[in-house]
């Protein structure tokens, strides 16, 4: 039996639940993942798709995990085990641990390339607005060796450091100051984005859906989507949820956070969207896709090179919120489970098992490009494994697990803060989704993903 052996820290304001929560959301999810995946999937239609699983499953499913991680006070399989006897439960928390160093494993690699373009815009190298040099630039990075493994395991010292500063001191630090500087930057670049001459055919792209055009694929990646956006099914929240007062109000707190996570989500695709048109990049480049058009957008306007460098740096801070909170997952589940072990010994751990998974992803992009497990490369695989699969497998256990194990009276109770609030309509609505809705609907595009149909 797990025991709980340290005492917890927690989130000291209700602004610092609100900002680190949000730090967790907003990272690579909406500055590269949403436009790239927006653009490969043909623009608005997907973003559509996208917003409607946003609210019938990705919000209810947080609301859920953050409900159970402040019921159980304690790492996520440990809540599981306050949960419920029934040990099968416990699974998805051990889905959820897997699931966030799956993730973790090509995150922390595509955040190297972050950091890897601060120095690039510092010393010049991305002051171009011509495709060809911006895509040789981008590939000469990602597919040099020891650049891209170099990068990312410098990004996994520096997070490694943060998290043994410990939680409330660690992360409200640096998501608190991050968020209102970064919003204004994404502004800056709307703004010169928006005055490019073909700025209106990216707009159109990003704004004028097709609903013919809809297809289970294409759910399928909005679902997942949603779910690495929001970080779900990684137990995050759930562990987040830990740490919240118990007079915090989750569904307003998870709503704002989706509301703003969403906010992010579209300037970056007003950023890049009209800049693609402008300068004739391919809106389906892929996972470069960022790192060329940005520089693009900045190349062309004054002082371009200073606001380039402070994005990427700013992109590079968004991206450590998102990581602590994810790798806080496997460090909070060994440091309070296994006798002995300290925190600091559980981020070295992690970190180490992290970069040595990340190996085979981030060496997709060079030397292991044609090296294919199902046809898709090991980048491919970790991100399809985690986003595709693990994370709405753990999503729809815990639908399940709250709609026709835990009950309507506990989600009554949780949600209202034992009676101090008064929000039983939303409640209703909230159990309803989460009882028929959001199960149904995840349970289909997984067995699409996982290619039953
Ligand atoms: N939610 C995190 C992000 O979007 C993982 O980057």
């Amino acid at each position: 039996m797990a025991q709980i052996k340290c005492d917890r820290d927690g989130f000291a304001t209700k602004l610092g639940v609100l900002t680190a929560t949000l730090g967790s959301a907003v990272g690579l999810g909406n500055i590269w993942k949403f436009p790239y995946m927006t653009g490969e999937n043909g623009g608005a239609t997907f973003l559509a798709v996208y917003i409607l699983c946003t609210l019938v499953v990705g919000l209810p499913v947080m609301i859920s995990e953050i409900m159970l991680g402040r019921f159980g006070k304690a790492n996520v399989i440990a809540t599981w085990r306050k949960l419920t006897p029934n040990r099968i439960w416990t699974l998805a928390g051990v889905g959820g641990v897997v699931a966030a160093v799956a993730l973790m494993a090509f995150y922390t690699g595509v955040v190297g390339w972050v950091f890897s373009y601060i120095v690039k815009a510092v010393t010049g190298q991305l002051n171009t607005t011509d495709p060809a040099v911006a895509q040789s630039v981008f590939g000469g990075m990602v597919s040099d060796t020891w650049a891209a493994l170099g990068w990312q395991w410098f990004v996994l010292v520096l997070v490694s450091v943060i998290i043994i500063a410990g939680v409330s001191k660690g992360i409200e630090r640096v998501t608190k100051t991050l968020m209102p500087i970064l919003f204004i930057m994404l502004l800056i670049v709307c703004v010169r984005s928006l005055t490019l001459p073909k700025a209106m055919e990216g707009l159109a792209f990003l704004f004028t859906p097709d609903f013919s055009k809809v297809t289970t694929d294409m759910v399928l990646m909005a679902l997942g989507l949603a779910f690495f956006k929001l970080s779900l099914g990684v137990g995050t929240m759930m562990t987040y949820g830990s740490y919240f007062r118990d007079d915090a109000n989750i569904p307003l707190t998870a709503t704002r956070v989706m509301l703003a996570d969403l906010t992010v989500s579209l300037l970056a695709g007003i950023a890049i969207f009209p800049a693609v048109f402008n300068y004739g990049f391919e809106p389906a480049a892929g996972p470069g896709l960022l790192f060329m058009t940005i520089p693009a957008v900045f190349s062309s306007m004054p002082m371009g090179q200073l606001f380039m460098t402070i994005f990427f740096v700013l992109t590079g801070i968004a991206t450590i919120g998102a990581m602590l909170s994810i790798i806080e997952v496997p460090v909070a589940f060994m440091a309070e489970t296994w006798a002995g072990c300290s925190r600091k010994m559980a981020t070295i751990v992690t970190s180490t098992t992290l970069a040595l998974f990340g190996i085979p992803a981030t060496l997709s992009f060079g030397v292991m490009g044609d090296v294919k497990f199902f046809g898709k490369t090991a980048f491919d695989c970790y991100d399809f494994l985690s986003s595709n699969i693990l994370m709405p497998s753990v999503g729809l256990v815990i639908c399940l697990f709250i709609g026709w194990a835990w009950g309507r009276d506990h989600v009554r109770k949780a949600l209202s803060n034992n009676g101090a609030l008064e929000n039983e309509g939303l409640a209703n609505i909230y159990f309803f989704l989460v009882k028929f809705v959001s199960p149904v609907l995840v349970a289909i595009v997984l067995a699409k993903g996982l290619g039953l149909f």
